[in-house]
């Protein structure tokens, strides 16, 4: 199926998903949500794909959810259409997502970048969640997951005010994991995808999951979640040639089983 929201292509070993509605500073409406969901299942699925980029344009990495979609919705249709839950599923996938973020990323933009696993942010790279200035609040996790990653005091300020966050802040409030010139962000996520794509396949896929169970239940059930993950590696052919390699000084050669 063609997409028409978005760009997909494969550099190597990475899939690089390229958020597409130039016009509307790629205002996330159901189109783009559903063929962003349905490109990450087929990269997913795609056994020569390791790990995912996802980026917009140099101005906007995405300026949030599309206003004019939502403007004429009451209620009950909101509720019962519960138009939001397919957002939920780009936080599903199996494979890491790098958010290479340029520019706005504004509410759901924001919302979106945070559902990923590691944002890069280039220089000119703008965060918030302004919903409190249509009369609205974060819906896509911006209170939940701005708050788990900034803390409550600014993630609060950010919410009840719409002030935006810089690339700088952002990294020193632990939102973005780097912060890069913009001209380099797509080469260096790219990069740090194809590093992941030198590991074991299903022990990254592994090591994921037990991170982002981090933010989902309690210290003593993750340790315990880690902890059975962590034994589950020993059945891996790729747990024991990196331990075999690294004892007969030579890199492992990893077979992803
Ligand atoms: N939805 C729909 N269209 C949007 C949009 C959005 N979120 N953001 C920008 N656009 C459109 C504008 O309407 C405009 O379209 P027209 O040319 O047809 O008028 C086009 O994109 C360019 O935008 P601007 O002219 O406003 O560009 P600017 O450079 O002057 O300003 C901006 C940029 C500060 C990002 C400004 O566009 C803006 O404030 N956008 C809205 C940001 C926002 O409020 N996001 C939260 C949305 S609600 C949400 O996301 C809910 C949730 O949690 C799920």
């Amino acid at each position: 199926m063609p997409y028409e929201t978005i760009l997909v292509e494969k550099r190597g070993p990475v899939g690089l998903v390229t958020l597409n509605r130039p016009k509307a500073l790629n205002a996330l409406n159901a189109q783009l949500i559903a063929e962003l969901d349905a490109a990450l299942t087929a990269l997913d699925a795609d056994g020569e794909v390791a790990a995912v980029v996802l980026t917009g344009s140099e101005k906007a990495f995405a300026a949030g959810a599309d206003i004019k979609e939502m403007m004429e919705k009451d209620f009950s249709e909101a509720f019962t259409s519960d138009f939001i839950a397919p957002w939920a599923r780009i936080a599903g996938h199996k494979k890491p997502i790098i958010a290479a973020v340029a520019g706005y990323a504004l509410g759901g933009g924001c919302e979106l970048a945070m559902m990923c696993d590691i944002i890069l942010a280039a220089d000119n790279a703008k965060f918030g969640q302004p919903e409190i200035n249509l009369g609205t609040i974060p819906g896509a996790g911006g209170t939940q997951r701005l708050t788990r990653l900034v803390g409550k005091s600014k993630a609060m300020e950010m919410v009840l005010t719409g002030r935006m966050m810089d690339a700088e802040e952002a990294q020193r409030s632990n939102l973005v994991a780097r912060v890069v010139p913009v001209a380099d962000l797509v080469d260096e996520a790219v990069k740090l995808g194809q590093s992941i794509a030198t590991k074991s396949q299903p022990i990254v896929q592994i090591a994921k999951e037990a991170v982002n169970v981090a933010y989902e239940t309690t210290l003593a059930e993750g340790i315990r979640f880690e902890r059975r993950s962590f034994y589950a590696t020993f059945a891996t052919a790729d747990r024991r040639e990196g331990m075999v390699a690294f004892s007969e000084k030579r890199s492992p050669d990893f077979t992803h089983r």
